[in-house]
C-alpha cells in the first residue's frame, strides 16, 4: 500500500504544531519554577524544550520535502495540534505538579507518534524516510517521559 501524501502531510503538520506548543510551554515553565529542586527541573525543561524545537525543525524539513508547507498561522497551530496545552499549576513551588504536567504532555506526544509509526509501517517500502524520522522522534519522546518520571521519583 502506498503513502497517502495528503493525509501524511496533515499528520506531520499536526505533530509540527504539537512540537511548537511543547517548546512554548517548557520554555515558559523553565522560568516559572522555583524552590530547592529548581535548577534540576529548570534545566530538564530547557533541555527538553531544545529537543522539541529540533523535532519541529525536522518535521518542517520533511513537510517541505513532501511538497507541503508547515502551518504558517500561529493561531491555527493550536487548532490543529493533537496535544493543545500543558497545564502547569498556579504555584511555582508546586514542583511535583509541574513535573506531572510535563509527564502528561510527553504521554500525549508518545501516543501521537506511536499511531503515526503504526500507520507508516503499512507503507514502509514507499516512505522509509518519514518512518525513520517518526521512529526517531518517538524514541526521544519516550526518553523525555522517563527523564521527567525520574525527577518525580527523586522527590
Ligand atoms: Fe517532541
Ligand atoms: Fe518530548
Amino acid at each position: 500500500m502506498g503513502v497517502n501524501v495528503k493525509e501524511l502531510l496533515e499528520d506531520l503538520n499536526r505533530a509540527y504544531a504539537d512540537e511548537w506548543i511543547a517548546y512554548f510551554y517548557y520554555t515558559w515553565a523553565a522560568d516559572f519554577v522555583e524552590g530547592p529542586c529548581y535548577p534540576l527541573i529548570s534545566d530538564r525543561l530547557d533541555k527538553t524544550a531544545a529537543e522539541e524545537h529540533e523535532h519541529m525543525s525536522e518535521l518542517s524539513d520533511r513537510i517541505y520535502e513532501l511538497g507541503g508547507e508547515p502551518e504558517r498561522d500561529f493561531e491555527d497551530l493550536q487548532k490543529i495540534a493533537n496535544c493543545k496545552k500543558v497545564v502547569f499549576p498556579e504555584n511555582e513551588r508546586d514542583l511535583e505538579s509541574v513535573v506531572k504536567a510535563a509527564v502528561e504532555a510527553e504521554r500525549c506526544a508518545i501516543d501521537v507518534y506511536n499511531k503515526m509509526v503504526k500507520k507508516l509501517a503499512h507503507c514502509y517500502d514507499t516512505d522509509i524516510r518519514t518512518f525513520h524520522l517518526i521512529e526517531h522522534i518517538l524514541s526521544e519522546e519516550i526518553e523525555h517521559e522517563e527523564a521527567f518520571e525520574n525527577l518525580l521519583q527523586k522527590k
